[in-house]
């Protein structure tokens, strides 16, 4: 029976790991300012801040032919959770760094978000931490932020319904990462971006 039992979970985790597995990619992100002035109009690429944690800071690039390992992402996908025909997953990239034997090698790492104590204005960060931001790409190949619960529309003590949406609030900002400051992608949580320097910004997946 303990074997039956343990047998059936090691089926459940083997589940559980191959459905991890889906990936679609290499793809760059096109960051592209929403103001009808706006002047932003680039990529997104991983930027060192810390020991192997990457932000994803706006660049402008004159060419967008074999672009550098920096700028590739891919779409983990577990093909359990959607938002409409959208898959639900997470943004991932190839962290380079030098084996045991000084060969080069890489992890595949994904996004999670870093939030402010006292700001609405988070972070995307990709690092080892267990906390991933989910996210998916509409059909117009837009990438979403996922949620499912809607804290503006709870009653007291009553069990909010769950509604699997998809949301934009992406924008470019200046933000501080422990000591690297740069111009990078940002997730406003709600409302209007407490750091001055934000610009809404819509970001869509390029095939490469
Ligand atoms: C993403 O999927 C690939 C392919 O299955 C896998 O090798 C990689 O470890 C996954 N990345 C993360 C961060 O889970
Ligand atoms: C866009 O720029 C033009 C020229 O500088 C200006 O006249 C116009 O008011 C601006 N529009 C917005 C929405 O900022």
């Amino acid at each position: 029976m303990a074997y039956q039992l343990s047998a059936a979970l090691m089926g459940l985790a083997a589940t559980v790991v191959s459905a991890q597995e889906q990936q679609s990619g290499p793809f760059a992100l096109h960051v592209k300012g929403t103001n009808p002035n706006s002047t932003i109009d680039g990529y997104g690429g991983s930027c060192h801040a810390g020991a192997a944690i990457s932000g994803l800071c706006y660049s402008v690039l004159s060419d967008t032919t074999d672009l550098p390992n920096t700028f590739q992402y891919w779409f983990n996908y577990t093909g359990f959770q959607q938002v409409g025909d959208a898959e639900v997953g997470t943004l991932t990239w190839n962290q380079p760094y030098t084996d045991g034997e000084g060969n080069p090698a890489s992890v595949s790492q994904a996004m999670g978000l870093v939030y402010q104590t006292t700001s609405n204005v988070a972070a995307p960060l990709f690092g080892f931490s267990q906390e991933v931001f989910l996210i998916g790409f509409d059909s117009e190949k837009e990438l979403f932020g996922y949620s499912y619960i809607d804290d503006a529309k709870f009653v007291a003590g009553q069990q909010p319904p769950t509604a699997p949406k998809a949301s934009y609030q992406w924008a470019v900002c200046w933000q501080y990462f422990t000591g690297y400051f740069y111009q990078s992608v940002a997730w406003i949580q709600a409302g209007a971006p407490h750091n001055p320097t934000c610009e809404p910004v819509e970001i869509t997946q390029v095939n490469l």
